[in-house]
């Protein structure tokens, strides 16, 4: 089942300054579907936050559909099946991580006896036992994250709406919280992560959207993305470039690397051609490896071929 579709989705902000215009997401399709873990990866200014807020009724679409758990988000009782942790969110320093967790639950009208069950569940699910009742100045950027996320699922949400959730946070931080997410997802929760890091997203989302200026550049199974490149690295027991002829070198694109030649190829079918003339110039293999491109790597490419510039 889809969990959030949106068509045509186009949202054009009107600046104070001089009324200019911004196009922040332009002519968007893309659909998220149940119990799945989604990223929207883009550089700053890309869109991300404006679509998240379009999602959650914030703010209007300029043209096109949008439906979330097969409802407009507009529709107030949507709302209550979404769970939102915003960019930079603040909290207030001199709660403690129980009450912030408490007071949350009021307002997204969530009843005592409830409430009194799923703090600690979720105090739990964020690795935070034993700091519930200390006060949130005492907490770090990480402790800070998880306690927002424990917020978002307050209500027990559908989909969690996750906006930077890892922006800040050192190493360690980021595993944790990646680790809650995977554990969530195996509870059935659908999970849309907003990122500019595209090294973690990439281990635990299961499908990617990447964007520019608004644009929808790519969209697909983090897998299927990565394996684009379709380079091997071939280690041999002498040198390939000069071992086949020079129309060979450039027909393939070989390069050389330390540990062996790189070569490009379109299909299986030319690999084993490539496997074959290596074998007629006697050149003996030793090793193949399939040499995925990083998302890092297919973001850059696809945001240089886009004409943006990358930061
Ligand atoms: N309220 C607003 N008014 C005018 N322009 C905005 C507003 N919010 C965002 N923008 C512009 O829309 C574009 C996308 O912004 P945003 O969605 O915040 O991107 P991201 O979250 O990917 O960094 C940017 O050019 C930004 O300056
Ligand atoms: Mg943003």
């Amino acid at each position: 089942m889809s969990i959030v579709e949106v068509q045509n989705l186009t949202k054009v902000y009107k600046t104070a300054f001089k009324g200019n215009l911004v196009t922040a997401l332009d002519n968007f399709d893309l659909t998220v579907n149940e119990a799945t873990i989604f990223g929207l990866l883009g550089k700053n200014g890309a869109g991300k936050t404006t679509f998240v807020k379009v999602l959650l009724g914030i703010i209007f679409p300029t043209q096109g559909s949008v439906k979330v758990l097969s409802r407009n988000p507009r529709d107030y009782t949507v709302r209550r099946k979404i769970g939102y942790l915003p960019e930079n969110h603040k909290i207030p320093p001199f709660l403690t991580g129980e009450s912030f967790l408490h007071y949350f639950g009021k307002m997204a009208g969530v009843d005592d006896p409830t409430l009194k069950k799923r703090i600690p569940e979720l105090i739990d699910l964020v690795r935070l036992t034993r700091w519930e009742k200390k006060k949130i100045k005492t907490y770090s950027k990480g402790m800070m994250q998880r306690i927002g996320l424990a917020q978002a699922l307050i209500h027990d949400p559908e989909l969690l709406l996750l906006d930077e959730p890892t922006d800040g946070i050192d190493p360690v931080g980021r595993k944790e919280i990646r680790d809650i997410l995977v554990d969530l997802k195996s509870k059935k929760k659908t999970i849309f992560i907003n990122s500019h890091i595209l090294s973690e997203v990439e281990l635990i989302t299961d499908r990617v959207a990447i964007i520019d200026k608004g644009k929808l550049l790519q969209e697909g199974r983090v897998e299927d993305l990565t394996r684009q490149g379709n380079d091997y690295l071939i280690k041999s027991d002498k040198n390939i470039i000069s071992a086949v002829s020079t129309d060979i070198v450039n027909q393939f694109g070989i390069m050389s690397s330390p540990e062996g030649s790189i070569i490009k190829v379109n299909n299986d079918d030319e690999l084993n051609r490539f496997i074959d003339l290596l074998r007629s110039n006697n050149v003996m293999i030793r090793e193949i490896i399939h040499r995925k491109q990083t998302l890092e790597e297919i973001f850059i490419n696809t945001v240089a071929n886009s004409g943006g510039e990358t930061k």
